[in-house]
């Protein structure tokens, strides 16, 4: 990004006509790429937050997006495995997964559907596919959790796809609300500390979509498919695979090209600024909060 551009952004730039005349638009700051990796019993995904370019986004302290046709990625799956201080969020766009947890709580996570899975003070779970063969699509995403909240107890929000809220615009634009709101439409996911907006927006070529943030939240795109113009008019070309970490702002303005559709993710929370303390499915504020929990997962107190 030109010095230029970023005066430009910087400046507040007019928003589209359906919001607020004036609002500034928030710039591209950064634009990060995954990185291949594999977790859980040798399933390979990428993982987008969470790296070494890319250590973590107040709140958000991991994305990971799975996406094979080839089961020897993902049969082996994510056996039973503890976590304790934040929230875990499965979002699938393809495929089936099914969970399962030490409480009897089960789940089979289906193609559109969503889990917010608040792990709170410790959960022991599994996530293990449904299917032996075909395309495995979809993103895990960790949210913090502040330390008041940190031990709370667990609880699950799963949401099947026909309980995800659509919104179609003239332009052909569709998003699904998973967490937020887009104008009257509120998203399936409530009453979660960090305040978040996720939405899985889909543009034809040559669309646009706007969509208000609170000012002080961390945002970021990603875009899974096709490519998009982050920022506004002079924004940022963010390709497939590509994550646009987003500067303070009012506004997330996306856009396709001529010619070039895009699916993307648009998230956004409250930071936090709080320590972290992280070690493997454990993440709390400091070193002996992580003794504590190593001590009770092998104690059976999850
Ligand atoms: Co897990």
């Amino acid at each position: 990004m030109t010095e230029n551009r970023q005066e430009r952004q910087s400046a507040g730039r007019q928003a589209p006509e359906a919001l607020r005349p004036g609002a500034s638009i928030r710039p591209v700051r950064r634009v990060v790429r995954g990185q291949p990796t594999s977790d859980g019993a040798g399933v390979r995904l990428t993982r987008v937050i969470g790296t070494a370019s890319l250590s973590d986004l107040d709140p958000f302290l991991m994305l990971d997006e799975f996406r094979s046709d080839q089961a020897t990625d993902y049969i082996a799956g994510f056996p039973e495995h503890p976590h304790r201080g934040f929230e875990t969020v499965t979002y699938m766009l393809v495929g089936r997964m099914r969970h399962g947890d030490n409480q009897g709580n089960t789940g089979l996570l289906q193609a559109g559907s969503a889990q917010w899975m608040t792990a709170g003070r410790g959960i022991l779970h599994s996530e293990m596919p449904e299917q032996e063969n075909g395309l495995m699509w979809g993103f895990q995403l960790w949210v913090n959790l502040p330390a008041k909240d940190k031990m709370t107890a667990p609880r699950y929000q799963d949401i099947p796809p026909d309980a995800i809220p659509t919104v179609a615009r003239p332009n052909g634009v569709v998003v699904k609300v998973i967490a937020g709101r887009v104008g009257e439409t509120e998203g399936a996911v409530r009453a979660v500390v960090t305040d978040p907006t996720y939405l899985d927006v889909k543009l034809p070529a040559g669309a646009d979509f706007s969509q208000t943030v609170p000012t002080d939240h961390s945002a970021f795109v990603y875009v899974y498919e096709g490519m998009a113009v982050v920022g506004g008019e002079n924004g940022t070309s963010v390709e497939l695979g590509q994550l646009a970490v987003l500067g303070p702002g009012e506004v997330v303005a996306v856009a396709t090209r001529a010619g070039k559709s895009a699916g993307l993710l648009i998230v956004a929370g409250r930071p936090l600024n709080e320590p972290i303390a992280k070690y493997g499915p454990f993440v709390m504020n400091t070193v002996d909060e992580i003794r504590q929990a190593i001590a009770d997962f092998q104690a059976g107190r999850f």
